[in-house]
């Protein structure tokens, strides 16, 4: 039996794994990396990048068929399904070849096969042993279903089928109103399908602030996205033509396509996780504050840890175990300050707390908020798009929330999460000037307002 030894031995390769690796490797320790699959994990392969991709697709297809409110004389003459994968693989092979190149150029030892962790020091692949003075555990997640639903990647699908879909479905049922639900019933609007969502809280992308969820809805209705609230989901059975999915309400509705998105569970099942003592809740690995499990040699990161299930995060606890394993300093993550979006046409992004988060912190008194209407910015305008900024403030004190609905507000949440991370007050937000014409600049005449100097705000 073969033995490798090492500093660090990491098993699963995806966005967690992979960042540990090349912060590990930079930091001088030598790396043996293990994925059953391809390096770069869900994110890059089933999930962040390929729905990105069809989500630019279906702004490119909505562009066309609104062509006309521009001035632009352009049809639309359908989606060329396998044109847009296309697109979607030769981005995804260009971001993995560069990935294979970084974790190549690093001098790290890429494994390919079924690791299992043996002891607190080694993972065992077939009949090699690798043994590190660390172990770090990055098995990411997977989609759950729920008791008696059937997924079998035809009629009922998962995101990890939808993103391979060789067609575009005449209508579909989302099942789950959360971010890849609300993602997909994105797209699928975009290139013509019928889409009903069916969510069992009270609003679509229910943990973001109640505002952003009304403004999506909103935007959802005026897209013609058909969604129903509070609905619970019973049964579903085939039929000729595709699914009839039974609510709780006694309602049933029909469709070609089942997409069920109703969260990912952590992978943490026989791979000798507990035999070897490491605490495991829910299948989740448990871990304190620096990502270290309750066996001191064994870390773990990513969507296997009970943080939120976002890349960037994983990318995060990758590098501060990393750190933390080189003998850097590290601080423990502010999960709170990681920046959030949902990629649909409109964006919901958010950092920071929601007001009702706030109201609890502070209570009610020492919670002021602010809503900045897209309809006073220009560059939203020319965009056509509608939706808000709205800050959260501990009264007299930092901004601790910003949530903004609308095209591409995604892309101002690097300011966002800098004045939360940053404890930034509004005053000193104002004293920032924005480039005009941009997006960006609701977020500053937001603070402007905040701040008691409205300058484009209708009060
Ligand atoms: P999710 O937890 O965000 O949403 C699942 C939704 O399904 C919830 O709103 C829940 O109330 C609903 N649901 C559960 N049981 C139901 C039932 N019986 N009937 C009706 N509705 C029901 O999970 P999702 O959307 O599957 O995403 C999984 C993870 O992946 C999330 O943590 C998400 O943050 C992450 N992700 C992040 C993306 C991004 O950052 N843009 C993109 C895609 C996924």
């Amino acid at each position: 039996m073969a033995e490798t030894d090492v500093d660090l031995v990491i098993l699963g390769g995806g966005s967690g794994g992979y960042a540990c690796a090349l912060r590990a490797a930079e930091l001088g320790l030598s790396v043996v990396l293990i994925d059953k699959a391809e390096l770069g994990g869900t994110c890059l392969h089933r999930g962040c990048i390929p729905t990105k991709a069809l989500l630019h697709a279906g702004e490119v297809a909505d562009l066309a068929r609104e062509s006309e409110q521009f001035g632009v004389q352009a049809t639309l003459h359908g989606i060329d399904a396998a044109g847009v994968r296309k697109y979607q693989e030769g981005v995804v092979s260009r971001l993995y070849k560069g990935l294979q190149g970084l974790v190549k150029g690093r001098g790290i030892q890429f494994v390919t096969g079924e690791g299992r962790l043996v002891s607190p020091t080694a993972v065992r692949v077939g009949d090699t042993t690798y043994t590190g003075k660390h172990v770090v555990l990055a098995t990411g997640s997977a989609a759950k279903t729920l008791p008696g639903l059937e997924v079998d990647g035809d009629r009922v699908l998962f995101s990890d089928h939808a993103i391979k879909l060789d067609r575009v479905p005449a209508s579909v049922i989302v099942l789950g109103g959360g971010v890849i639900g609300v993602e997909f019933a994105s797209i699928w609007k975009s290139f013509g399908s019928d889409v009903t969502i069916v969510e069992a809280l009270p609003h679509l992308v229910p943990l973001e602030d109640e505002s952003s969820c009304k403004l999506l809805e909103r935007a959802f209705r005026r897209r013609g996205i058909t969604f129903k609230l509070g609905a619970r989901f019973a049964g579903v059975e085939r039929t000729d033509q595709g699914v009839r999915v039974s609510l709780e309400n006694g309602e049933t509705l029909e469709a070609e396509l089942l997409l069920v998105a109703v969260g990912r569970g952590p992978i943490s099942a026989d791979l000798g996780y507990e035999e070897v003592g490491v605490a495991v809740d829910r299948g989740f690995v448990k871990v304190d504050a620096y990502c270290q499990t309750n066996v001191p040699t064994i870390s773990a990161v990513g969507d296997l840890i009970a943080t939120p299930q976002l890349a960037h995060v994983g990318f995060g606890e990758g590098i501060l175990v990393a750190e933390r394993l080189g003998g850097l300093p590290v601080v423990p993550i502010d999960y709170a300050g990681v920046p959030r979006v949902t990629y649909s046409e409109p964006e919901v992004a958010s950092v920071g707390l929601t007001e009702a988060q706030a109201v609890e912190k502070y209570g009610a008194e020492q919670v002021k908020t602010l809503t900045f209407d897209l309809a006073a910015n220009g560059k939203s305008q020319i965009l056509k798009t509608a939706g808000a900024v709205k800050l959260v403030q501990e009264k007299d004190g930092p901004v601790v929330g910003v949530h903004m609905v609308g095209s591409r507000v995604g892309e101002l949440l690097a300011e966002a999460q800098l004045i939360y991370n940053w404890e930034a007050l509004p005053s000193e937000v104002a004293q920032l000037i924005h480039a005009h014409p941009t997006q960006s600049e609701a977020v500053g005449e937001a603070h402007l307002a905040l701040a008691g100097k409205p300058l484009h705000m209708h009060s």
